[in-house]
């Protein structure tokens, strides 16, 4: 696939045949309908409304304080600037507690213009992967570093060194592609661990500071403009390089991605 996806709409199959190809598709995080139609006019791939709102636009030192009423509004906005990526909504912490709960919630996104879910966790999502996806909505399971669990593991650090956490990873992303879901997010895994589960899996897998071997890379809009407050190690300022400001930024960031030359070994954890 081009770098862009301009005139066709990206669905669920169209990620799956990039992943087919042995392609690569780019994904960025977006909250408006501005960056939404720069987005996806440069072709990226997905835009994610994440959660990641609450760091980045609201100031908190993590994503707990997200509301569903917040992802609503920003999913609004989002939709109405998208002409043609898949959009993502993030379910926030404590959103998909009960079933019923899931259930609302989801559709309620879904009706602010969502195409997929995500949420975040290992084996304890698998019911709710599982009931989802039999009622028609996609699911993107999030797993490695989760950061609605922030304070159970005791900061954002990379998950899956050792090789009995890396092994319970493989085993709990297996289980929920068995259980429905669609897409598989790995955040900051080392880069071995990423491949491995890469190949592992059916469905596409995207990475975030999981290393270059992934379908599909995701950053934080803010990350990738050189704006956010704090720089990790797997984040690249594309705009600093920019010679046609945010679009040709962004456009960068598509044709990096699809290329391979993102991420680079520096953005790697090994
Ligand atoms: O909320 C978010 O932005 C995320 C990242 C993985 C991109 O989940």
């Amino acid at each position: 696939m081009s770098a862009t996806s301009r005139n066709n709409s990206v669905t669920l199959t169209t990620l799956q045949e990039i992943k087919r190809r042995g392609e690569k598709f780019a994904c960025l995080t977006a909250y408006d309908a501005c960056f939404s139609t720069i987005l996806s006019e440069a072709g990226v791939h997905v835009i994610l409304v994440g959660d990641s709102l609450g760091m980045v636009l609201q100031g908190h030192d993590s994503t707990l304080p997200v509301t569903m009423k917040h992802m609503i509004y920003h999913m609004e906005c989002v939709k109405r600037g998208n002409r043609g990526s898949l959009l993502v909504a993030d379910l926030p912490f404590m959103s998909y507690s009960s079933e019923t709960q899931t259930l609302e919630n989801c559709a309620a996104l879904m009706r602010a213009g969502a195409q997929m879910v995500k949420l975040e966790g290992g084996a304890w999502i698998a019911n709710t992967t599982r009931l989802l996806a039999e009622r028609g909505i996609p699911v993107c399971a999030h797993m490695g570093l989760t950061p609605q669990s922030v304070n159970r593991i005791g900061g954002f650090h990379v998950q899956g060194r050792d090789t009995n956490q890396a092994q319970t990873i493989i085993e709990e992303a297996l289980l929920l592609q068995e259980a429905g879901a669609s897409i598989l997010l790995l955040e900051c895994v080392p880069r071995s661990l990423g491949k491995t589960i890469t190949e592992q899996l059916d469905i596409p897998v995207i990475g975030i500071g999981a290393g270059p071997d992934t379908t599909g890379q995701i950053m934080v809009l803010h990350d990738v403009l050189g704006v956010s407050p704090i720089t990790p190690k797997f984040v690249k300022n594309f705009l600093a390089e920019s010679t046609s400001g945010i679009p040709g930024a962004i456009t960068a960031y598509v044709e990096a991605v699809q290329s391979g030359a993102f991420p680079a070994p520096q953005h790697c954890f090994n």
